[in-house]
């Protein structure tokens, strides 16, 4: 896998000057933050002794999955700024759910695809949870989910995840006819275990995972905000940004196989 590198410049009279405008400032916070971790402490010691029903508390998986599949119920007839603070909730959730309570993939008699191997480990109604199990340099290709609002997971290894928005001269995902587009690159992450990212209908509705060296298990938690759970498709995206741009491709919706 590649990243971008932080660029590396030389020292220069701009980056002295800023260094010493950033001084007053930081050297403020660096004290009030002092004082902010000592009341912590304090706070902390105060918080053992609490019962734990607090914000941070873990679930238990059958507590997440009423949290889950309450939000999920609303989700449909709330607005579409709502899909924002749903992801961000069920992110939240997860992250109190120890991991091994997670139901994992049924394998049975699936086979892989290449070298990816993918099904439903978990139907929370109106929820749904899909696990994919990444061979090392597996590629789950860039593709949408138009109606959905998709929470990924990394349990297992390593890979880079990359997002893409749709420009407004693109297409429905359906007319599957060559035409082209632009796409704009708006994340591109390291999963490890446990970090999440996500998609809502608003923003980064594209994404596309290639697995590290060890390979990657990833479980996607998705929640449908229409009854069409049928409709997405793949994408080829131009490897080259268009002209002078850092972030913007060409691409052509490519249909569901
Ligand atoms: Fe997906």
């Amino acid at each position: 896998m590649s990243f971008h590198a932080v660029d590396g410049s030389p020292d220069d009279g701009i980056r002295v000057v800023r260094r010493s405008a950033l001084f007053v400032p930081f050297a403020l916070g660096a004290s009030l933050m002092a004082g902010r971790l000592a009341r912590g402490a304090a706070d902390a010691d105060e918080d053992i002794a609490a019962p734990c029903d607090d914000a941070f508390r873990l679930l238990t998986r059958d507590e997440f999955a009423a949290h889950w599949r309450a939000a999920g119920r609303r989700l449909p007839a709330a607005a579409l700024a709502a899909d924002e603070v749903y992801a961000a909730q069920l992110a939240a959730w997860i992250a109190r759910v120890p991991v091994e309570q997670l139901p994992r993939l049924d394998v049975g008699d699936r086979k892989p695809v290449g070298r990816l191997l993918a099904g439903p480990s978990w139907f929370p109604t109106p929820c749904i949870v899909v696990e994919f199990q990444m061979q090392p340099g597996a590629v789950l290709r860039p593709h949408n989910h138009p109606p959905q609002v998709v929470v990924t997971l990394a349990l297992e290894g390593e890979c880079e995840v990359r997002h893409y928005e749709v420009g407004d001269d693109a297409p429905p995902c359906t007319l599957i006819d060559g035409t082209e587009f632009e796409v704009r690159e708006t994340k591109r992450a390291l999963l490890t275990p446990g970090r999440t990212t996500s998609l809502t209908r608003s923003r980064d509705g594209i994404h596309g995972f290639v697995a590290g060296s060890s390979g990657a298990t990833l479980l996607d938690f998705i929640c449908a905000t229409t009854d069409d759970i049928e409709t997405f498709s793949y994408l080829e995206i131009g490897p080259q940004p268009i002209g002078t741009s850092r972030d913007r491709h060409r691409a052509r919706w490519t249909g569901k196989e």
